[in-house]
C-alpha cells in the first residue's frame, strides 16, 4: 500500500467523512471537516499509486501563555487498511507538524475501552495524564494522554 501522508484538501472531505462514520458511533458531522480544513494539521493518508484515501488526522494548535498546545482531535484508518502503520505514520507526521508550530506538550482523549487507539498513542511516547468522567455522550469515561514535544 505504501501510503504518503499529505496536507487535506476540499476534494477530500467525501472520503474522510466515509471513514469517520465507519469508525465511529457518534461521528463529527461535515461541517467539522470543512472548518478543520485550516488547522495545523489536517492530513490524509494516500496510496502511492492509486488516489485511495486510507486515513485522516485532525490536529490543531492551542495558544498558551506564548507556548501552543497541540492537540489532536480525530484520527482514523479505514477499515481495510488497518493494522498496515497507517495510523503510526499519520500520528507521527501530525506531531512533526505540531512541533514545528511550537507545540511543547500535545494532547487527546482517548475512550477508555480503545485498546487500538491507546496502543498506538503509547507507543509514539503519549502517557496517560488524567481520566475525564462520562466525557462521552453515551457516558464512558475519557483518558487523557500528553506527550512531551521537546524530548
Ligand atoms: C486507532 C487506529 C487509527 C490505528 O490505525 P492503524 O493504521 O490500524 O494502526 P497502525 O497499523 O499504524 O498500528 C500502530 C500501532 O497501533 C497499535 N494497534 C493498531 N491496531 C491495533 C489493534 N487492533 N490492537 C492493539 N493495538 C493496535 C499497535 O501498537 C500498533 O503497533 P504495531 O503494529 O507495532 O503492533 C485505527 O484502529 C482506527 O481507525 N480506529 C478507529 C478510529 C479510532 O478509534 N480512532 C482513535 C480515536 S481516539
Amino acid at each position: 500500500m505504501a501510503p504518503t501522508v499529505r496536507p487535506a484538501e476540499r476534494a477530500d472531505l467525501l472520503d474522510v467523512l466515509r471513514i469517520e462514520r465507519a469508525s465511529f458511533a457518534d461521528p463529527w458531522p461535515y461541517a467539522a471537516f470543512e472548518s478543520s480544513l485550516d488547522e495545523a494539521a489536517f492530513l490524509v493518508a494516500e496510496g502511492e499509486t492509486e488516489t485511495t484515501v486510507h486515513g485522516y488526522l485532525v490536529a490543531s494548535l492551542v495558544p498558551n501563555h506564548g507556548r501552543a498546545i497541540g492537540h489532536v482531535r480525530d484520527i482514523a484508518v479505514r477499515p481495510e487498511s488497518r493494522g498496515a502503520g497507517v495510523g503510526r505514520l499519520l500520528l507521527t507526521t501530525g506531531l512533526d507538524r505540531l512541533r514545528r508550530g511550537g507545540a511543547a506538550t500535545v494532547k487527546l482523549e482517548v475512550r477508555e475501552s480503545n485498546d487500538p487507539a491507546r496502543s498506538l498513542y503509547r507507543d509514539v511516547g503519549f502517557a496517560p495524564a488524567r481520566r475525564v468522567p462520562r466525557y462521552y455522550d453515551d457516558g464512558e469515561d475519557a483518558l487523557v494522554m500528553t506527550l512531551d514535544a521537546r524530548a
